[in-house]
């Protein structure tokens, strides 16, 4: 399998990092493909995405094939050079299914229909749906695979859908006999003997549909996990149609960032390349912690290797209760902050603004302002930007020392209605360790807790309330061979089950984290805190009695846990029974990292400066209005401008500079960390042909 770029770039040029976005010229007239393709190549625009909401416009009627139009964008778009990602049409059937076939539209939770009149009105069980899915990609794959502007295959879009419909009854149960093998086996891993719940035969089992109370977790879990798998295997289904068309092209499909719906390993697993859209709230000042977090999640996903930003804005959204523009310069400076964690692409949503439909306010990289608008205007610096960058940035890998872990498994059984605290977030506990890291300057990369993590000096588990019994061996071996690790509270409470373990936390994590006995936990009230001494503790706390030998490194002060541990620390590994305050948690953290040998990639760097090492680039990145000076080491030249920068280096509001360094000057994170790589569960984009 060729690595993205191979394939995108044409022959005998230099690599390049991919830069365009979804096309969706069927809502123009002809003429306006023509300017179109003009002012993407006036902005340095190498590929677009075609085809991903065109299910009505190339199947009418059942069965029959309008492909001319789609030829002729194909051909217009080789004959200007770019290339051409081609989606699946298949998120969104046209109206004529859901008429004829109701039973292709999904139900909620409460039995009503989603009608057609959006998008993503599918069900992912029907089979109906999956036939036409099946066989408008084969004639798709069919018809495009010698086209030379065909580069790669987006497979439908944003999977995201759930079902508590019949037909996805029926293919839960079917999910459930491969599981469980027989109904004995569910009644005993679901814990049905409390509240009556026992099944007595398969067909009293069904999605968790609205009910009385609370339903049964190990139930829910189980039905997300049904649902992830169900998604899959719609992608699966349409990549092994598409690869068997070109197997030299790579397939993905577009992730929501940091999204709950899918176990995100798995389906990386699945792809030739990882991609994500993300959407970042312009005037979120954690915005730019968050598209770190989301690129070391998608880079980690991808085993290291670079990933693509399939979809983001070139200003605003249209689906928060307010949507605000992207101020000049942030755009690029997030477009470059993706390329610094490791992405090989940057492409939106989408080339032109639309004039119709739900998404006529929500920007393009041609906006309503057309060719003089400063948002396209924009779209020309980054294009400059990216073919600057792109010889010497594509290809090139992101070292840290860092893992964090995580798990969808965990987040499904964590997010439970009878949870002890409905505050405790996984995605909000996951964001605020990394934000911890990201303050402090420390790159770091995500793991699954199945992973080989021996190669990571440190390894964080935020939240992992799941561990299965191969995630708890494989961090007491991690801690045995040398690793430091650091948990957050309620780690390893639960099995594969949900079921708690006995004595409230696994022995073998006891022993790990020196705790004797786990008495009660003590969730905190909005704006509640704990006094932990050096630091205050917020949303979480709990009672209980260290073993001999373990050092409370911190204990609480005064109230119901007076002096019990707030932060245990046994050897290598420490446990915190709350969620330190963000800045004291970053010191935390900052400390256990430089115990463990693993260092910012720049000292003294000012708040709001990011500096990312890959390959031999430095990235220097000013998340903020002010300019700032930051002073490095030794001279550098900064490949976006040109110039030599020796000693203080001028980063004005969000400004970039991209320094070519040497190892001694600025090091890499390696020295001090290891290089990252995965186990099994993801795997690097492919670099040679398959
Ligand atoms: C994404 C979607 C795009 C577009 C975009 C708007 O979720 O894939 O088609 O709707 O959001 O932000």
């Amino acid at each position: 399998m060729p690595s993205l770029d191979d394939v995108t770039r044409p022959p005998g040029r230099p690599p390049r990092i991919l830069y365009g976005g979804d096309w969706n010229p069927e809502q123009w007239p002809e003429e306006t493909w023509t300017e179109d393709v003009r002012l993407m190549r006036r902005a340095g625009v190498t590929s677009v995405t075609l085809g991903v909401f065109s299910w009505a416009r190339i199947e009418p009627s059942p069965g029959k094939r309008e492909f001319d139009w789609l030829d002729r964008l194909m051909d217009l778009t080789h004959t200007h050079g770019i290339g051409v990602v081609l989606a699946t049409p298949t998120s969104s059937p046209p109206p004529w299914m859901g008429r004829l076939h109701p039973e292709t539209l999904p139900r909620d939770e409460d039995g009503r229909t989603e009608w057609w009149g959006s998008r993503q009105h599918f069900s992912h069980s029907s089979e109906v749906y999956r036939q036409y899915a099946a066989s408008i990609t084969e004639d798709l794959a069919a018809r495009y695979a010698g086209h030379p502007a065909l580069t790669m295959w987006h497979i439908n879009n944003e999977y995201c859908t759930y079902d508590w419909g019949d037909e996805a009854a029926r293919t839960f149960r079917r999910w459930l006999q491969d599981r469980y093998g027989t109904l004995d086996a569910l009644n005993t891993a679901w814990g049905t003997d409390f509240w009556s719940q026992r099944y007595g035969d398969w067909a009293e089992v069904l999605p968790p549909r609205r009910a009385h109370y609370l339903k049964n977790p190990a139930h829910v879990l189980d039905f997300r996990r049904y649902t992830s798998d169900q998604l899959l295997a719609c992608y699966r289904a349409e990549r092994d149609i598409v690869r068997r068309h070109t197997p030299d092209l790579p397939v993905t499909t577009n992730f929501m960032p940091f999204w709950s719906g899918q176990d995100g390993w798995t389906w990386a697993a699945e792809e030739d390349l990882v991609s994500v859209d993300v959407y970042p709230d312009p005037r979120d000042p954690g915005s730019a912690a968050y598209n770190a977090m989301i690129g070391d999640l998608t880079r980690s996903q991808a085993g290291g290797g670079p990933w693509m930003v399939m979809e983001q804005a070139a200003g605003a959204v249209n689906w928060r209760g307010v949507n605000h523009p992207k101020p000049y310069g942030l755009n690029r400076l997030w477009a470059l902050q993706a390329i610094a964690h490791g992405a090989d692409a940057v492409c939106y949503f989408q080339w032109r603004q639309s004039r119709q439909g739900a998404e006529k306010f929500h920007s393009g990289m041609l906006g309503h302002a057309g060719e003089r608008g400063r948002v396209f205007q924009e779209t020309v610096r980054i294009g400059e930007d990216l073919a600057r960058l792109g010889p010497r940035v594509a290809g090139s890998r992101v070292t840290t020392g860092i893992a964090v872990l995580h798990d969808w498994n965990s987040w499904w059984a964590g997010d439970q209605e009878g949870a002890l605290s409905r505050r405790v977030d996984h995605a909000e506990i996951v964001g605020a360790w990394h934000r911890a890291l990201w303050d402090a300057h420390l790159p770091a990369s995500f793991a699954h807790p199945h992973h080989d993590l021996g190669c990571h000096r440190l390894v964080l588990v935020p939240h992992l309330y799941l561990l299965d019994d191969t995630a708890i061996d494989n961090l007491v071996a991690y801690v045995r061979g040398g690793g430091t690790l650091v948990c957050g509270f309620l780690t390893g409470i639960a099995d594969q089950d949900d079921r708690v373990r006995p004595g409230g936390m696994d022995a073998r994590l006891c022993e790990l984290l020196g705790i004797d006995l786990l008495q009660e936990w003590w969730p905190l009230d909005e704006g509640e805190h704990v006094d932990c001494g050096t630091f205050r503790g917020t949303l979480w706390s709990e009672e209980l009695i260290a073993a001999p030998g373990a050092e409370t490194v911190a204990a609480y002060r005064g109230g119901e846990l007076d002096g019990l541990p707030a932060v245990l620390r046994n050897g290598r590994a420490r446990y915190l029974t709350t969620l330190p305050e963000p800045a004291a948690l970053s010191r935390l953290l900052s400390a256990v990292a430089e115990e463990a040998g693993v260092r910012p990639v720049v000292d003294g760097l000012p708040a709001d400066v990011e500096a990312v090492r890959r390959g031999d680039l430095l990235f220097l990145l000013r998340h903020g209005h002010d300019p700032v000076t930051v002073t490095l080491p030794g001279r550098h030249r900064d490949l976006l401008t040109g110039t030599e920068i020796a000693g203080a280096l001028k980063l004005e509001r969000y400004g970039v500079a991209v320094l070519e360094v040497s190892g001694a000057q600025v090091p890499e994170p390696a020295d001090a960390g290891t290089r990252e790589e995965h186990g099994p569960g993801a795997r690097p984009v492919p670099e040679g042909r398959r």
